[in-house]
Protein backbone atom coordinates (compact mmCIF):
# COMPACT_ATOMS: atom_id res chain seq x y z
CA UNK A 1 0.00 0.00 0.00
CA UNK A 2 1.28 3.56 -1.10
CA UNK A 3 0.06 6.60 1.04
CA UNK A 4 0.46 10.08 0.10
CA UNK A 5 0.93 12.16 3.25
CA UNK A 6 0.21 16.02 2.97
CA UNK A 7 1.34 18.17 6.26
CA UNK A 8 0.05 22.07 6.06
CA UNK A 9 -0.58 22.61 9.61
CA UNK A 10 2.06 25.58 9.90
CA UNK A 11 4.34 27.57 7.83
CA UNK A 12 5.79 24.40 5.93
CA UNK A 13 4.23 22.23 2.70
CA UNK A 14 5.15 18.76 3.52
CA UNK A 15 4.14 15.59 0.67
CA UNK A 16 5.98 12.60 1.04
CA UNK A 17 5.18 8.63 0.25
CA UNK A 18 5.37 6.20 2.16
CA UNK A 19 5.25 2.24 1.15
CA UNK A 20 3.81 -0.45 4.03
CA UNK A 21 5.77 -3.56 3.88
CA UNK A 22 4.82 -7.44 2.71
CA UNK A 23 5.41 -8.73 6.08
CA UNK A 24 3.89 -5.35 8.38
CA UNK A 25 7.59 -4.36 9.17
CA UNK A 26 8.01 -0.22 9.75
CA UNK A 27 6.49 1.62 6.29
CA UNK A 28 9.38 2.39 4.17
CA UNK A 29 9.28 6.40 2.82
CA UNK A 30 9.95 6.28 -0.33
CA UNK A 31 10.26 9.80 -1.17
CA UNK A 32 9.34 13.38 0.59
CA UNK A 33 9.40 17.10 -0.23
CA UNK A 34 9.35 20.62 1.90
CA UNK A 35 8.76 24.03 0.95
CA UNK A 36 9.54 25.90 3.96
CA UNK A 37 7.83 29.75 4.36
CA UNK A 38 9.86 30.45 7.15
CA UNK A 39 11.82 33.38 4.73
CA UNK A 40 8.42 34.66 3.49
CA UNK A 41 6.73 35.21 7.52
CA UNK A 42 10.63 36.41 9.04
CA UNK A 43 9.58 40.06 7.45
CA UNK A 44 6.23 39.88 9.97
CA UNK A 45 8.55 38.11 12.96
CA UNK A 46 6.46 35.41 13.12
CA UNK A 47 3.62 33.34 10.47
CA UNK A 48 0.84 35.18 9.22
CA UNK A 49 -1.44 32.59 9.27
CA UNK A 50 -3.32 34.38 5.80
CA UNK A 51 -0.40 34.15 4.19
CA UNK A 52 0.52 30.63 5.19
CA UNK A 53 -2.69 29.49 3.82
CA UNK A 54 -2.47 31.01 0.58
CA UNK A 55 1.28 29.49 -0.22
CA UNK A 56 0.01 26.36 0.62
CA UNK A 57 -1.77 26.23 -1.96
CA UNK A 58 0.64 27.29 -4.20
CA UNK A 59 3.08 24.78 -3.02
CA UNK A 60 0.78 21.56 -2.65
CA UNK A 61 0.34 20.25 -6.07
CA UNK A 62 3.89 20.92 -7.79
CA UNK A 63 5.18 19.27 -4.46
CA UNK A 64 3.33 16.19 -4.84
CA UNK A 65 4.75 15.60 -8.56
CA UNK A 66 8.00 15.88 -7.37
CA UNK A 67 7.72 13.35 -4.88
CA UNK A 68 6.05 10.88 -7.22
CA UNK A 69 8.71 11.67 -9.84
CA UNK A 70 11.00 11.27 -7.16
CA UNK A 71 9.36 7.62 -5.86
CA UNK A 72 9.00 6.48 -9.49
CA UNK A 73 5.18 6.50 -9.25
CA UNK A 74 2.02 7.90 -11.42
CA UNK A 75 -0.43 9.76 -9.32
CA UNK A 76 -2.52 6.08 -9.93
CA UNK A 77 0.07 4.45 -7.71
CA UNK A 78 -1.37 5.94 -4.77
CA UNK A 79 -3.43 3.89 -2.36
CA UNK A 80 -4.63 6.35 0.67
CA UNK A 81 -4.49 9.93 0.56
CA UNK A 82 -3.72 11.19 4.65
CA UNK A 83 -3.43 14.57 5.36
CA UNK A 84 -2.85 16.64 9.01
CA UNK A 85 -6.53 16.94 10.41
CA UNK A 86 -5.11 19.03 13.42
CA UNK A 87 -3.95 20.75 15.28
CA UNK A 88 -2.98 23.65 14.04
CA UNK A 89 -3.62 26.69 12.07
CA UNK A 90 -7.22 26.54 10.66
CA UNK A 91 -7.23 27.86 7.20
CA UNK A 92 -3.03 26.24 6.74
CA UNK A 93 -5.26 23.05 7.55
CA UNK A 94 -8.04 23.38 5.14
CA UNK A 95 -6.06 23.75 2.41
CA UNK A 96 -4.07 20.19 3.04
CA UNK A 97 -7.50 18.69 4.06
CA UNK A 98 -9.40 20.18 0.77
CA UNK A 99 -6.65 19.03 -1.40
CA UNK A 100 -7.09 15.54 0.08
CA UNK A 101 -10.19 15.08 -0.32
CA UNK A 102 -10.21 16.15 -4.01
CA UNK A 103 -7.41 14.14 -4.91
CA UNK A 104 -8.88 11.40 -3.28
CA UNK A 105 -12.40 11.86 -5.01
CA UNK A 106 -10.50 12.43 -8.29
CA UNK A 107 -8.24 9.18 -7.93
CA UNK A 108 -11.15 7.17 -6.66
CA UNK A 109 -9.07 6.42 -4.07
CA UNK A 110 -10.01 6.58 0.56
CA UNK A 111 -8.35 9.22 2.57
CA UNK A 112 -7.14 9.54 5.88
CA UNK A 113 -7.09 12.77 8.28
CA UNK A 114 -4.10 12.37 10.75
CA UNK A 115 -3.06 13.99 14.37
CA UNK A 116 0.20 16.09 13.72
CA UNK A 117 1.63 15.45 16.97
CA UNK A 118 1.00 11.56 16.60
CA UNK A 119 3.08 12.27 13.15
CA UNK A 120 6.00 13.70 15.22
CA UNK A 121 5.66 10.97 17.72
CA UNK A 122 5.87 8.23 15.36
CA UNK A 123 8.56 9.73 13.29
CA UNK A 124 11.60 8.14 14.91
CA UNK A 125 9.84 5.10 13.21
CA UNK A 126 11.94 5.99 9.94
CA UNK A 127 15.03 6.73 11.46
CA UNK A 128 17.78 4.38 10.83
CA UNK A 129 17.68 3.01 14.42
CA UNK A 130 13.76 2.95 14.95
CA UNK A 131 12.42 2.45 18.84
CA UNK A 132 10.25 -0.21 19.92
CA UNK A 133 6.90 -0.14 21.85
CA UNK A 134 6.59 1.15 24.92
CA UNK A 135 8.26 4.24 25.53
CA UNK A 136 8.29 7.87 27.24
CA UNK A 137 7.94 10.74 24.38
CA UNK A 138 8.57 13.59 25.01
CA UNK A 139 7.39 15.98 22.15
CA UNK A 140 8.64 19.55 22.12
CA UNK A 141 7.09 21.69 18.78
CA UNK A 142 6.71 24.99 18.09
CA UNK A 143 3.27 24.93 19.83
CA UNK A 144 3.50 21.61 22.31
CA UNK A 145 5.40 20.76 24.70
CA UNK A 146 4.25 17.82 26.56
CA UNK A 147 5.42 13.90 28.26
CA UNK A 148 3.48 11.22 26.79
CA UNK A 149 3.63 7.30 27.94
CA UNK A 150 3.38 5.46 24.83
CA UNK A 151 2.16 2.04 24.82
CA UNK A 152 1.62 1.35 21.15
CA UNK A 153 -0.38 2.99 18.07
CA UNK A 154 -3.01 5.12 19.13
CA UNK A 155 -2.24 4.43 23.15
CA UNK A 156 -1.31 7.62 24.71
CA UNK A 157 -1.54 8.76 28.42
CA UNK A 158 -0.42 12.49 28.76
CA UNK A 159 2.29 12.31 31.66
CA UNK A 160 2.70 16.25 31.93
CA UNK A 161 2.40 19.34 29.83
CA UNK A 162 3.06 23.15 29.26
CA UNK A 163 1.19 25.69 31.55
CA UNK A 164 1.87 28.28 29.04
CA UNK A 165 4.30 28.57 26.75
CA UNK A 166 5.93 25.53 25.07
CA UNK A 167 9.81 24.90 24.97
CA UNK A 168 9.53 25.87 20.96
CA UNK A 169 7.86 29.46 21.79
CA UNK A 170 10.93 30.30 24.89
CA UNK A 171 13.00 29.42 22.11
CA UNK A 172 11.39 32.37 19.58
CA UNK A 173 10.23 34.72 22.04
CA UNK A 174 13.68 35.02 23.55
CA UNK A 175 15.47 34.70 20.71
CA UNK A 176 12.98 37.53 19.92
CA UNK A 177 14.05 40.07 22.36
CA UNK A 178 17.83 39.48 21.30
CA UNK A 179 17.06 40.73 17.99
CA UNK A 180 17.66 37.64 16.39
CA UNK A 181 14.81 36.15 13.06
CA UNK A 182 11.95 33.99 13.27
CA UNK A 183 12.24 31.23 14.22
CA UNK A 184 14.70 31.58 16.76
CA UNK A 185 15.18 28.27 18.29
CA UNK A 186 18.40 27.56 15.93
CA UNK A 187 19.59 30.99 15.54
CA UNK A 188 19.39 31.15 19.37
CA UNK A 189 21.30 27.82 20.00
CA UNK A 190 23.77 28.78 17.21
CA UNK A 191 24.27 31.68 18.88
CA UNK A 192 25.05 30.00 22.41
CA UNK A 193 27.30 27.61 21.06
CA UNK A 194 29.92 31.05 21.32
CA UNK A 195 28.38 32.08 24.78
CA UNK A 196 29.01 31.16 27.99
CA UNK A 197 25.85 29.39 29.78
CA UNK A 198 26.58 30.24 33.26
CA UNK A 199 26.68 34.35 32.26
CA UNK A 200 23.17 34.73 33.45
CA UNK A 201 21.33 33.13 36.22
CA UNK A 202 17.80 32.53 34.70
CA UNK A 203 15.26 30.69 36.23
CA UNK A 204 14.32 26.95 35.76
CA UNK A 205 10.39 26.84 36.01
CA UNK A 206 8.75 24.32 37.65
CA UNK A 207 11.89 22.08 37.94
CA UNK A 208 11.44 21.11 41.37
CA UNK A 209 7.32 20.89 41.49
CA UNK A 210 7.08 17.17 41.49
CA UNK A 211 4.77 16.81 39.20
CA UNK A 212 5.50 16.09 34.70
CA UNK A 213 4.53 19.55 33.55
CA UNK A 214 6.23 22.71 32.28
CA UNK A 215 5.98 26.61 32.51
CA UNK A 216 8.31 28.82 30.26
CA UNK A 217 6.36 32.22 30.24
CA UNK A 218 8.65 33.21 33.13
CA UNK A 219 11.89 32.60 31.75
CA UNK A 220 10.74 34.84 28.93
CA UNK A 221 10.12 37.17 31.22
CA UNK A 222 13.82 36.77 32.91
CA UNK A 223 14.94 37.55 29.14
CA UNK A 224 13.20 40.26 28.64
CA UNK A 225 14.17 41.78 32.24
CA UNK A 226 17.89 40.92 31.12
CA UNK A 227 17.63 42.49 27.65
CA UNK A 228 16.18 46.13 29.25
CA UNK A 229 18.69 45.61 32.35
CA UNK A 230 22.05 45.30 29.16
CA UNK A 231 20.26 48.18 27.22
CA UNK A 232 23.26 49.28 24.79
CA UNK A 233 25.13 46.10 26.16
CA UNK A 234 22.91 43.42 24.77
CA UNK A 235 24.79 43.58 21.41
CA UNK A 236 28.37 42.32 23.46
CA UNK A 237 26.76 39.67 25.72
CA UNK A 238 24.45 38.58 23.57
CA UNK A 239 25.92 35.12 23.20
CA UNK A 240 26.24 34.66 26.68
CA UNK A 241 22.48 35.50 27.43
CA UNK A 242 21.49 32.96 24.21
CA UNK A 243 24.13 29.81 25.90
CA UNK A 244 22.22 30.92 29.82
CA UNK A 245 18.85 30.72 28.09
CA UNK A 246 19.40 27.97 26.20
CA UNK A 247 20.91 25.97 29.20
CA UNK A 248 17.36 26.73 31.48
CA UNK A 249 14.89 25.27 28.71
CA UNK A 250 17.40 21.86 27.61
CA UNK A 251 18.05 21.45 31.77
CA UNK A 252 14.18 21.39 32.51
CA UNK A 253 13.22 19.44 29.54
CA UNK A 254 16.14 16.72 30.58
CA UNK A 255 15.11 16.77 34.45
CA UNK A 256 11.30 16.19 33.40
CA UNK A 257 12.33 13.56 30.77
CA UNK A 258 14.31 11.94 33.73
CA UNK A 259 11.13 12.38 36.42
CA UNK A 260 9.30 10.49 33.50
CA UNK A 261 11.00 7.72 32.75
CA UNK A 262 11.64 6.93 36.70
CA UNK A 263 7.82 7.21 37.08
CA UNK A 264 6.89 4.91 34.51
CA UNK A 265 10.10 2.67 34.81
CA UNK A 266 10.05 2.73 31.13
CA UNK A 267 13.69 2.38 29.15
CA UNK A 268 13.31 4.06 26.22
CA UNK A 269 13.06 7.92 25.30
CA UNK A 270 11.71 8.96 22.08
CA UNK A 271 12.03 12.65 21.61
CA UNK A 272 9.96 13.92 18.65
CA UNK A 273 9.40 17.80 16.98
CA UNK A 274 11.24 20.74 15.68
CA UNK A 275 12.83 21.11 19.37
CA UNK A 276 14.10 17.98 19.12
CA UNK A 277 16.71 19.47 16.84
CA UNK A 278 18.78 21.18 19.43
CA UNK A 279 21.97 20.12 19.50
CA UNK A 280 22.60 20.42 23.52
CA UNK A 281 19.50 18.87 23.93
CA UNK A 282 20.89 15.79 22.23
CA UNK A 283 23.73 16.06 24.19
CA UNK A 284 22.39 16.23 27.71
CA UNK A 285 19.59 13.65 27.15
CA UNK A 286 21.96 11.27 25.64
CA UNK A 287 24.65 11.49 28.27
CA UNK A 288 22.00 11.65 30.95
CA UNK A 289 20.27 8.06 29.80
CA UNK A 290 23.82 6.51 29.23
CA UNK A 291 24.28 6.74 32.27
CA UNK A 292 20.63 5.35 33.39
CA UNK A 293 21.25 2.65 30.53
CA UNK A 294 17.97 4.24 28.91
CA UNK A 295 17.93 4.11 25.21
CA UNK A 296 16.98 7.65 23.56
CA UNK A 297 15.12 7.75 19.90
CA UNK A 298 15.63 10.80 18.01
CA UNK A 299 14.10 11.63 14.18
CA UNK A 300 16.49 11.92 11.35
CA UNK A 301 17.32 15.70 11.72
CA UNK A 302 15.57 16.33 8.28
CA UNK A 303 11.83 14.89 9.66
CA UNK A 304 12.23 16.85 13.33
CA UNK A 305 10.72 19.57 12.08
CA UNK A 306 7.27 19.80 9.93
CA UNK A 307 6.99 17.72 7.51
CA UNK A 308 4.69 15.04 4.87
CA UNK A 309 6.63 11.85 6.17
CA UNK A 310 5.40 11.69 9.50
CA UNK A 311 1.57 12.01 8.15
CA UNK A 312 1.89 9.70 5.91
CA UNK A 313 3.82 6.98 8.45
CA UNK A 314 1.27 7.57 10.97
CA UNK A 315 -1.89 7.35 8.88
CA UNK A 316 0.19 4.23 7.38
CA UNK A 317 0.87 2.67 11.49
CA UNK A 318 -2.77 3.66 12.18
CA UNK A 319 -4.61 1.74 9.01
CA UNK A 320 -1.98 -1.29 10.04
CA UNK A 321 -2.82 -1.59 13.09
CA UNK A 322 -6.39 -1.68 12.48
CA UNK A 323 -7.40 1.52 14.77
CA UNK A 324 -8.01 3.97 11.48
CA UNK A 325 -9.50 3.08 8.16
CA UNK A 326 -9.49 5.37 5.15
CA UNK A 327 -12.47 6.18 3.81
CA UNK A 328 -14.09 7.66 0.72
CA UNK A 329 -14.64 11.41 1.89
CA UNK A 330 -16.47 14.45 -0.21
CA UNK A 331 -17.23 16.68 2.92
CA UNK A 332 -14.04 17.34 5.47
CA UNK A 333 -13.50 19.28 8.67
CA UNK A 334 -10.20 20.42 10.47
CA UNK A 335 -9.55 20.50 14.35
CA UNK A 336 -7.13 23.43 15.16
CA UNK A 337 -7.16 22.50 18.64
CA UNK A 338 -7.17 18.87 19.11
CA UNK A 339 -5.43 17.19 22.18
CA UNK A 340 -3.21 14.02 21.17
CA UNK A 341 -4.64 12.30 24.29
CA UNK A 342 -7.88 12.26 22.57
CA UNK A 343 -7.46 10.48 19.79
CA UNK A 344 -9.21 6.99 20.29
CA UNK A 345 -7.66 3.51 20.65
CA UNK A 346 -7.11 1.30 22.99
CA UNK A 347 -7.15 3.08 26.26
CA UNK A 348 -4.09 2.15 28.74
CA UNK A 349 -5.05 -0.37 31.63
CA UNK A 350 -5.43 2.11 34.56
CA UNK A 351 -3.01 1.84 37.24
CA UNK A 352 -5.20 -0.64 39.80
CA UNK A 353 -6.33 -2.66 37.29
O1 LIG B 1 7.72 20.79 15.23
P1 LIG B 1 7.93 22.11 14.60
O2 LIG B 1 8.61 22.16 13.26
O3 LIG B 1 6.61 22.90 14.40
C1 LIG B 1 5.50 22.79 15.18
O4 LIG B 1 4.74 21.82 15.02
O5 LIG B 1 5.39 23.71 16.04
O6 LIG B 1 8.76 22.98 15.66
C2 LIG B 1 9.16 24.28 15.41
C3 LIG B 1 9.90 24.79 16.64
C4 LIG B 1 10.22 26.28 16.57
O7 LIG B 1 9.87 26.86 17.81
C5 LIG B 1 11.72 26.31 16.36
O8 LIG B 1 12.35 27.47 16.87
C6 LIG B 1 12.16 25.08 17.10
O9 LIG B 1 11.16 24.12 16.78
N1 LIG B 1 13.49 24.60 16.69
C7 LIG B 1 14.56 24.61 17.50
C8 LIG B 1 15.64 24.11 16.74
N2 LIG B 1 15.18 23.80 15.49
C9 LIG B 1 13.85 24.10 15.48
N3 LIG B 1 14.69 25.00 18.78
C10 LIG B 1 15.91 24.90 19.32
N4 LIG B 1 17.00 24.44 18.66
C11 LIG B 1 16.92 24.03 17.39
N5 LIG B 1 17.99 23.58 16.76
ZN1 LIG C 1 5.05 20.21 14.24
Amino acid sequence: MRILGIESSCDETGVALVETLADGGVPRLAAHALHSQISMHQAYGGVVPELASRDHIRRVLPLTETVLAEAGCTRADIDVVAFTRGPGLAGALLVGAGVACALGAALGRPVLGVHHLEGHLLSPFLSVDPPQFPFVALLVSGGHTQLMRVEGVGRYELLGETIDDAAGEAFDKSAKLMGLPYPGGPWLSKLAEGGDAQAFKLPRPLLHSGDLDFSFAGLKTAVLTQTKKLGAELEARKADLAASTQAAIVEVLVRKSLAALQRTGLTRLVVAGGVGANKLLREQLNAACARRKVRVHYPELSLCTDNGAMIALAAAMRIQSGLSQPEARYAFDVKPRWPLDALAGTPLPSPTA
